[in-house]
């Protein structure tokens, strides 16, 4: 079976598109990332497409519709069949989005359509919310916006400052992008209506959480 290719696009750390490198290094994972394109040059993430010997290219654009126009052609080159954004820092271009429609998805770091937008965590933190987590999603004009394919969901503990609530989130996004990504490639997921259907999925496949299941429930309940 050809392995789904993915293109990744980052601005920073590059710590969802490591996890999307790992989880490829298994033959058997559905899904391969076959270009890495950063806004940002120096972006640390880079490093992670360089040691896998990953193709990777640098736009940093001044307008979102030249940054459309180059990455689409180098994703078009490359052969990409899913677009996922990962810490990607820039408002894209309409026309971009429409082309890359249900074939574009996002991680964003809360249990959408809460908190949209920057500083997700630190919303939740002020919100007072007792659950937060993450949200892989297909991508839609509006930012954060879009069928939800896949989230998980940890506590937010007495104490949790912004940096304490981004690294508890960090690790469930780190298993839960490279699973949503699987969920497509192996054609499970089906748009209807705004919302996605995933074909026979078991619940801990679609609820990630850190602490794991077992653990957060002898912790609180
Ligand atoms: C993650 O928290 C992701 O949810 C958000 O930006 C951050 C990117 O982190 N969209 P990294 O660059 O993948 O380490």
């Amino acid at each position: 079976m050809p392995r789904l290719k993915l293109g990744v696009l980052i601005s920073g750390r590059g710590s969802n598109l490591a996890a999307l490198i790992a989880a490829s290094a298994d033959p058997f994972y559905p899904a391969e990332v076959a270009l890495v394109i950063s806004n940002r040059d120096g972006a640390a993430g880079l490093a992670h497409a360089e040691r896998a010997n990953i193709p990777h290219a640098v736009l940093p654009h001044r307008e979102p519709s030249d940054f459309a126009r180059e990455a689409g052609a180098l994703l078009r080159r490359s052969g990409v069949e899913l677009v996922c954004l990962a810490g990607f820092m820039r408002i894209l271009d309409a026309h971009f989005v429409e082309s890359w429609r249900d074939r574009m998805v996002n991680i964003h770091p809360s249990l959408l359509p809460a908190f949209p937008g920057l500083h997700a965590q630190r919303q939740a933190i002020a919100a007072g919310v007792r659950f937060s987590g993450c949200t892989v999603h297909f991508v839609r004009a509006e930012v954060d916006s879009g069928p939800i394919i896949a989230q998980g969901i940890v506590p937010v503990c007495e104490g949790d400052d912004e940096e304490a609530l981004s690294a508890r989130i960090l690790e469930v996004e780190h298993r839960l992008y490279p699973l949503a990504v699987k969920l497509i490639a192996e054609g499970r997921v089906k748009i209807a209506g705004g919302t996605v259907a995933v074909a026979g999925a078991l619940a801990p496949e679609l609820a990630v959480t850190n602490p794991a299941e077992e653990r957060l429930a002898r912790r609180f309940f």
